[in-house]
């Protein structure tokens, strides 16, 4: 399937949509606090986003239950909220949710440290969240599509940590998951030429240890194999000729 690109009028639909997902993720984000549960944070969420007279992107996707991702810890993407899943001082959780907005979709994700993080876990979400950026940087017309991937792998592996392989960033539109699959490893200069109108879901998933993961019996929640913690950022970004512009800020 062919790149999708998306007149102005369009990304104008895509960044309202983004807008309202980050209003979700900032009405959220102070409810990150030990003594909660993933279930109080979906709970919120979906009552903002019916608020908003958005609708979740994640609920019923191949059966997905909720509205937001809730991975904790060596849970890498895709934890299901649970009422029994309380937070404590030390965790990491990472929040991912997508919108559908006037049919078009939006996607972001904010991994959070729950009270005081050690170093460790800082220097896990920092170095995250730079590759996020560093890779949102180089979402450029005539770039090549690796160049996103490799800004990525490039930082993070430079720190010792482990990039995740199965699951990817993607193209996002009138669909969530749309041609081009974004991989957070790759080599530059290579991959599809970039193009103004291309909007990506980049979403960098790092363990703090090895880069293996696997998907526990309950078919969604994917964690780190040793154990380690792992964080995940995600912007949908428009590509254009004045720049990257993120849409979900
Ligand atoms: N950000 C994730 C993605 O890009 C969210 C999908 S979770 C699902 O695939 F539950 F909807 F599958
Ligand atoms: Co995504």
């Amino acid at each position: 399937m062919a790149i999708m690109i998306k007149s102005p009028a369009e990304i104008e639909k895509m960044r309202h949509s983004g807008r309202l997902l980050r209003q979700v993720h900032e009405y959220i984000a102070p409810m990150v606090v030990a003594g909660a549960t993933t279930m109080d944070l979906e709970r919120a969420a979906q009552s903002k986003i019916d608020e908003l007279g958005a609708l979740a992107a994640f609920k019923g996707y191949h059966g997905y239950p909720a509205a937001l991702c809730t991975s904790i810890n060596e849970e890498v993407v895709h934890g299901m909220p649970n009422d029994k899943r309380v937070l404590k001082q030390g965790d990491i959780l990472s929040i991912d949710c997508g919108l559908i907005v006037d049919g078009f979709y939006s996607d972001a994700a904010v991994t959070y440290a729950v009270g005081t993080p050690t170093p460790a876990i800082s220097k896990l979400l920092d170095v995250t969240r730079a590759s996020l950026y560093a890779a949102i940087e180089e979402a450029q017309v005539g770039g090549r599509l690796f160049d996103i991937s490799a800004a990525v792998q490039d930082l993070c592996e430079a720190q010792g940590f482990g990039v995740v392989k199965e699951f990817v960033g993607h193209g996002i539109g009138r669909n969530m998951h749309e041609d081009p699959q974004v991989p957070n490893f790759g080599t530059r200069g290579k991959g599809p030429r970039l193009k103004a109108g291309m909007v990506l879901a980049i979403e960098p998933m790092i363990n703090a240890g090895k880069p293996e993961v696997r998907v526990l019996p309950d078919g969604w929640t994917a964690v780190t194999v040793d154990g380690s913690y792992s964080a995940h950022f995600e912007h949908t970004v428009a590509i254009t000729n004045s720049g990257p512009q993120i849409l979900t800020i």
